[in-house]
């Protein structure tokens, strides 16, 4: 059976399936098995359809009257992409040229623009959420926006909440924010809106449970075919871990939602009718649209049924020409089988994100190709037709590298100082080493995708980089502020030249380490890695190098850039590292950053977004790396809940080397006075009633003629378009099982107004979960000699047997001057109190005694006081 069909399959015999994702993750008592293994999808249909719910009135009215005037070919071509390397963005959906409609462009990536010059390469995603600095998430989203519009990009694929970082040594973590939902879910939130603001569409990516690499898609391991794995889990830890930042971005009014590669409960991604069209389009009320990832639809009519809305890059396997929409989308419709406002609710959710961040007046022509570099090359790469201008090399930087150095100088964060720091500049003798200190031979973009780990770490590898401007290293920063001193500054950058390292650390007064971790996207493999890492130790022989310093010399300085957690175990507690920085993935300004801080023209503030432990196995259940059952998808049991991270750490009592949000300053903080302040609140309701019933935009004729090719066309090779071959449909179709009698889930053609879900009724979901229950105030004093941020933390305790000891629920990130005091203020919402329940179906606040802490780590809470929910429940 080919793969699609399978899939199709599949989707069908899911319904005779349980009606929600397994409520426990508690082995059965008789010990076998976990109850998450080969768990299934209960099947949800119809799919949900768009009805301007929140602030979409307009844009919603907006697109019903663009799409009303779209032909059944129109409509077809908006929601199909024209095929990999077809057109000049990463995807490309078709155009309306009758309308002046151009086709819209998708671009990566989350931390910049890809496959472009004359752009920025901004601090990765896991980097930037060490600042916990709002403002900042917000800025650095607009101006991301700003470059994508300026170049001509309609959606930029990111931000990333998806893979969360349930693993530290998933590949692409750094591409998000953070493995805590609720830090996630405010930095996505903030990017969205910055992307958004500065007119392009924002795609939160990928959903859900891509947490890890090996095996996201069907396809050969080692020489013998392996389905996709399956993420397995339970209702209450899709809502209380995974789901959490979804629904954050979706509030924010996120246009566009990725779904993954990965199965989630042995139900593709792009077709799984439970988590697209029950939880996406009707809990959380998404508005926007739902786009495969890049081959990530296995089915036609099953995925349409299921939810997507586009299909990226469009073609069934790159360059395939053959698509499972485009044409078939076509026929499916003329057909009967998919009712037209199944494809008028996909347009129009597409043409709402549109106008939703206002692309209507913000839209400028692609001004570049990313497949060449050359000025004139071919418009359809691939095909290798359309000669002509293809880039304009139009610089869209603006003077973003200013934020770009302070961003990172804020995300990076002290994790050790015995008093070193700040360097005065004026040492005698200052030695540089590791080869994460200085450029990448090949250049800084001398490895494809950054599919490489050469010189100075910035960003990871995947389709989620940027092209760097330039890259400032911290040897030339560190040589630039010495030199200007007239103190000596030499460096070793081949870290297995142990004895010049050795020698040369003899001699120096102050030597500053730079080691690195690396990991990336799936398809590109580094080092024996890949994508995920293998194992949490340093790169390029990094606990050597550090052990050849600091054997020499006892003021050795430890800088870290790196993609998450690493093991210090062989260095950190020794006398000879006076200090020790992480540094992540700061992006082009990476050197100057780290020479700001290391010289004290900015106080380090930024605080770890996830723990640092001395073993991967504390971390929780490891990342499958061997197929696990033959060709069938490995199975992969979310056992552990939402226990990742700080919550696993503390769950087990194991003590982290360095916890969940910490950091040192360059000053100390001291915390007074909590004070909780209960706020009326209404009671929760459940959302009730119905929608309306499903618009029908268009009453297209059934005609197979009016489908055919226009005489006269000329096509460009494997560009999918929507015109059928033959009059004749089972001919049209290329497939011989044509018209074979077919059942398709019961309920997805129904377009009588549905029930609305009581979790929902809004973007985000029900609006009453953000109804503010308590304000916290606290009183934060700056004890030292030098003005400081602190970034205050705080955290909940919800009491429950099956909860985490705490969750962070509320941040800020205060400057405070040299014995001056400042007010910390948080908001808890009734979302931040409460636990799901898998039975009602909805949020509750349980009768179990809730604690509010107010501290600088999740490990240092000084404060605390007793929420009083009693009023709430
Ligand atoms: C696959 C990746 O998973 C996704 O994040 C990216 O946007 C697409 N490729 C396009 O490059």
């Amino acid at each position: 059976m080919p793969r699609w069909r399978a899939q199709a399959f599949l989707a069908a015999i899911s319904l005779a399936s349980a009606q929600t994702f397994p409520n426990s993750t508690t082995p059965p008592t008789n010990g076998s098995s976990s109850p998450l293994n080969n768990a299934d999808s209960p099947p949800f249909y119809p799919s949900p359809w768009i009805e301007g719910l929140g602030d979409w009135g307009e844009a919603y009215a907006k697109a019903q009257a663009f799409v009303s005037q779209l032909t059944l070919l129109e409509k077809v071509n908006i929601t199909t992409g024209t095929g990999w390397q077809s057109d000049h963005c990463v995807g490309n959906v078709g155009s309306v040229p009758r309308l002046g409609f151009d086709s819209i462009c998708m671009q990566d990536s989350p931390l910049g623009i890809r496959f472009a010059d004359y752009v920025s390469a901004f601090p990765a995603g896991g980097t930037i959420a060490a600042a916990w600095d709002r403002g900042e998430w917000y800025r650095r989203g607009y101006q991301m926006g700003q470059e994508h519009r300026a170049k001509g990009v309609d959606v930029q694929l990111g931000p990333v909440v998806g893979p969360l970082g349930r693993n530290p040594k998933g590949g692409r973590n750094w591409e998000g924010f953070s493995p805590d939902p609720y830090l996630s879910g405010i930095a996505v939130a903030d990017t969205v809106r910055g992307i958004q603001d500065a007119g392009v569409v924002a795609c939160t990516k990928h959903y859900i449970m891509n947490e890890q690499e090996h095996f996201r898609s069907p396809g050969n391991f080692e020489g013998s075919f392996v389905d996709a794995i399956s993420s397995n889990l339970d209702d209450k830890t899709l809502h209380e871990l995974y789901l959490w930042p979804f629904a954050d971005a979706v509030r924010a009014g996120t246009g566009a939602i990725m779904c993954s590669y990965n199965k989630i409960n042995n139900s593709q991604g792009c077709q799984n009718s439970y988590l697209q069209n029950y939880i996406l389009k009707g809990e959380l009320g998404f508005q926007g649209f739902i786009m495969s990832d890049w081959d990530a639809q296995h089915s036609g009519v099953a995925s349409t049924f299921a939810g997507l809305d586009m299909t990226m890059p469009g073609d069934t396997d790159f360059n395939s020409g053959l698509s499972f929409w485009g044409p078939n989308l076509t026929l499916s419709i003329i057909n009967g089988t998919v009712p037209e406002w199944r494809l008028d609710d996909a347009a129009t959710r597409i043409m709402a994100a549109y106008y939703y961040v206002g692309r209507d007046t913000a839209s400028v022509p692609v001004n570049f190709d990313s497949w060449s570099r050359d000025t004139y090359g071919y418009a359809n790469f691939y095909a290798k037709t359309g000669y002509g201008l293809i880039n304009q090399h139009v610089d869209v930087r603006f003077d973003h590298f200013r934020s770009i150095r302070r961003t990172a100088a804020m995300s990076t964060v002290l994790l050790k100082n015995n008093g070193v720091l700040p360097l005065k500049g004026t040492e005698k003798w200052t030695a540089v080493f590791g080869n994460d200190a200085t450029e990448n031979a090949y250049g800084p973009n001398g490895c494809p995708d950054r599919g490489c780990d050469n010189g100075t770490l910035a960003m990871g590898w995947g389709s989620g980089t940027a092209d760097f401007p330039y890259l400032v290293t911290p040897l030339e920063a560190i040589k630039s502020t010495v030199g200007q001193n007239g103190g000596v500054v030499q460096s070793v950058t081949d870290n297995w030249a142990y004895s010049q390292i050795q020698q040369m650390a003899k001699e120096a007064s102050v030597s500053i380490v730079f080691v690195n971790a690396d990991s990336g996207e799936g398809y590109i493999t580094v080092d024996g890695n890949m994508g995920d890492r293998n194992n949490l130790t340093l790169w390029q022989d990094g606990d050597a190098l550090i052990r050849n310093v600091s054997a020499n010399c006892n003021n050795t300085i430890v800088v870290i850039h790196s993609v998450g957690p690493v093991l210090v175990n062989s260095f950190y507690q020794s006398p000879n590292v006076s200090a020790i920085l992480w540094a992540g993935l700061p992006g082009q300004e990476s050197g100057n950053a780290i020479a700001d801080i290391l010289y004290g023209r900015y106080n380090p503030g930024g605080k770890l977004p996830f723990t640092f432990g001395s073993d991967a196995a504390e971390y929780g259940p490891d990342l499958i790396y061997e197929p696990t059952a033959g060709s069938e998808s490995p199975q992969d049991n979310f056992e552990e809940g939402v226990f990742i991270d700080y919550r696993a750490f503390d769950q087990k009592n194991i003590t982290p080397v360095y916890e969940f949000g910490f950091g040192l300053s360059y000053t100390t903080f001291s915390y007074s006075n909590i004070k909780v302040t209960k706020v009326p609140a209404g009671e929760y309701t459940p959302t009730t009633g119905q929608s309306k019933a499903a618009p029908t935009l268009g009453n297209s004729s059934t005609d197979p003629a009016q489908y055919q090719w226009p005489s006269n066309f000329t096509y460009v090779n494997t560009f999918i378009y929507p015109y059928l071959n033959s009059t004749d449909l089972r001919t049209a179709s290329q497939d011989p099982e044509y018209g074979l009698n077919y059942t398709w889930p019961a309920g997805a053609t129904d377009s009588t107004p549905q029930a609305r879900i009581g979790a929902g009724g809004a973007p985000g979901g029900n609006p009453q979960l953000w109804d503010v229950l308590f304000t916290v105030e606290a009183t934060i004093t700056n004890n030292g000699t030098l003005p400081g941020d602190e970034v205050v933390q705080l955290y909940v305790s919800l009491g429950g047997e099956d909860d985490p000891k705490v969750v962070l629920r509320g941040f800020d990130r205060l400057s405070i001057q040299p014995g001056q005091s400042a007010t910390f203020h948080a908001d808890i919402t009734r979302r931040d109190v409460s636990n799901w329940d898998v039975a009602a179906q909805n949020w509750v606040i349980t009768d179990a005694a809730k604690t509010v802490y107010v501290g600088a780590s999740s490990r240092k809470l000084p404060l605390s006081a007793a929420l009083d929910t009693s009023d709430y429940r």
